[in-house]
């Protein structure tokens, strides 16, 4: 039996929070916000899983494979198609209910795929649905091991992340700053990171602002590999209303389709898919259009659906364009691109192990390889639970290294990407110069303007030399918000770092100097922090107390 600390209380730490306590490992589960806040509960699309009769695992092996844009892990993108429809029936057993017709439960089709296999819950409400569901089951745990004067899980909320506690290049738990203020250190045999993605680097995003990257932060600085980071994904589509909420390409995949501002259809000359061509390329193509209308968004038009197609299935969007005081089943409504979800992150083998003992990370902190430089639509709730599964049955195997990070620190045969590290000393080195208190608002532009959508060797250049002379506050007088902003600083740095270091266009990381891909460098990147004397990482956190019982 093992003490688990899991920080994050989406999809994926909640599975890994229910699963260690079911298999007799003594859980704590923090999470910066209340429970039920996470970006699951604003995915839309759904889960994407070969479940029914006219699909199979091999199809979507090779849709999974084809959108990843030859950067994929084959072994991740198996074990996610393979596990997956099991991982849906688990999702089914803990309550989500996924939504059904006569013939049995009904699918969507999204873009990239092959064959409709997108299972969604509420209509457009799928997320909602399964982190309802799985806070249900966490909360029902932790109270029937209260009831019987247990331990087996404690959950606490308002409670983020500082720092990873490393022991001899060994995770031995973390510190966190309590709802208190307070930062307080807590020990652990293992610690499962499932702090999600970081859609707050940049000024437009679908995520809820809580997404600051904080489980990719630490484990950087921590020292852990991380891999891929300059594949952000952008959504085609948010609302270009403020807050930019989702509008999902389950509407595309419906038949509704994207104009000009001029009311002309743009994407079937761009792509024979049109519409449902893979996400990155339709998402470079509004940006494209958006920059010939002088960045006036969009149009999404599905007015052909009918009011009843599109209230009855999309009941999250239609309530977010009557807030807007749009009317879409009257009119074409405003779209344009949105920082989604990060495929790159922390580095992990099959069973969400990291490069560092007693570190595990899954969901989107992870970078599995399963989504290569462009995820699939809807493949990623399937992914955090399916490798979130993993990661516990892994707690329960004797300790190894994981064959993946056979020298201890890096992917057998994959040495440190020089080209990156060498771009990150480059801001070490300008650190001491270092004299702007970081502005989190500013970041976000700078982020959005030469590390978004679309990229190139001079914005970058400029980026970094700008982001070099910011600073964070000190971590250890830090209040959340300040926590978060350093977070996203260090992480800026890493992505402008890593997409100036990738000479060429690939899935989501598309280069206007460098416009096509480049066989060879056809391959994931690996990096880690090198621990030169002038960083300094908390190893001994300021006061040690363990007021939460792990
Ligand atoms: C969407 O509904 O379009 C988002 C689904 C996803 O991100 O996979």
């Amino acid at each position: 039996m093992a003490r688990v600390l899991v920080v994050g209380s989406g999809l994926a730490g909640l599975i890994a929070a229910v699963r260690a306590t079911d298999t007799g490992h003594r859980v704590t589960l923090v999470t910066k916000a209340a429970l039920s806040d996470s970006n699951t509960r604003y995915a839309q699309g759904g889960i994407a899983a070969a479940l029914f009769p006219d699909d199979s695992v091999d199809a979507h092996i090779l849709d999974t494979l084809r959108a990843g844009a030859g950067l994929c892990d084959p072994a991740a993108v198996q074990v996610l198609c393979e596990e997956g429809p099991a991982r849906v029936r688990d999702l089914i057993r803990f309550g989500v209910d996924f939504d059904r017709d006569e013939s049995g439960i009904t699918r969507g089709l999204e873009a990239a795929h092959s064959r409709s296999r997108v299972l969604h819950a509420g209509g457009d409400a799928t997320g909602a649905a399964i982190e309802t569901a799985l806070v249900h089951t966490v909360r029902e745990r932790a109270n029937r091991a209260h009831a019987l004067g247990g331990d087996q899980i404690t959950i606490h909320e308002h409670t983020m992340l500082v720092d990873l506690i490393v022991d001899d290049g060994r995770v031995s738990g973390a510190l966190l700053l309590g709802p208190d203020g307070a930062q307080l250190a807590v020990s652990a045999d293992a610690v499962i990171l499932a702090t999600g993605g970081a859609g707050a680097l940049y000024k437009h995003t679908t995520n809820p602002a809580i997404a600051t990257g904080d489980g990719v932060a630490a484990a950087w600085r921590a020292g852990a590999a991380i891999a891929d980071v300059e594949f952000y994904q952008f959504h085609p589509t948010a609302l270009a209303v403020p807050g930019t909420p989702l509008v999902s390409e389950a509407v595309r995949g419906e038949g509704a389709v994207l104009l000009s501002s001029q009311g002309e259809r743009f994407m079937p000359a761009i792509h024979p898919d049109a519409e449902l061509a893979p996400r990155d390329i339709v998402a470079r193509s509004i940006a494209a259009q958006m920059k010939k209308q002088d960045g006036a968004p969009v149009l999404l038009d599905a007015t052909g659906l009918g009011r009843e197609l599109l209230e009855g299935r999309f009941p999250t969007i239609t309530a977010a364009c009557r807030a807007a005081g749009l009317d879409w089943a009257l009119e074409p409504i405003p779209v344009a691109p949105a920082a989604h979800y990060w495929m790159g992150g922390v580095a992990t083998d099959g069973w969400g192990r990291t490069s560092l003992a007693g570190l595990f990370a899954v969901g989107e902190v992870a970078r599995t390889g399963a989504h290569g430089a462009n995820r699939l639509a809807s493949n990623s709730l399937l992914e955090a639970a399916v490798f979130a599964d993993r990661a516990v049955r892994a707690l329960g195997e004797p300790e190894q290294r994981p064959p993946l990070f056979d020298d201890g620190t890096l992917p057998a045969g994959d040495p440190v990407d020089s080209d990156v590290d060498d771009a990150f000393a480059a801001f070490d080195a300008g650190l001491g110069d270092a004299h702007t208190l970081v502005d989190r608002a500013a970041l976000q532009d700078l982020l959005w303007e030469a590390a978004g959508v679309h990229r190139a060797g001079t914005g970058l250049t400029r980026a970094a030399v700008t982001l070099a002379g910011w600073q964070a506050v000190d971590r250890r007088q830090a209040g959340v918000a300040e926590l978060e902003t350093g977070n996203l600083l260090d992480l800026g740095r890493l992505i402008v770092a890593a997409a100036l270091a990738r000479e060429e266009s690939r899935g989501a990381h598309h280069r206007a100097d460098f416009p096509d891909s480049r066989p060879e460098l056809a391959r994931p990147r690996f990096t880690r922090r090198l621990m030169r004397p002038t960083h300094s990482f908390v190893t001994v956190p300021p006061q040690p107390s363990e007021a939460i019982a792990c």
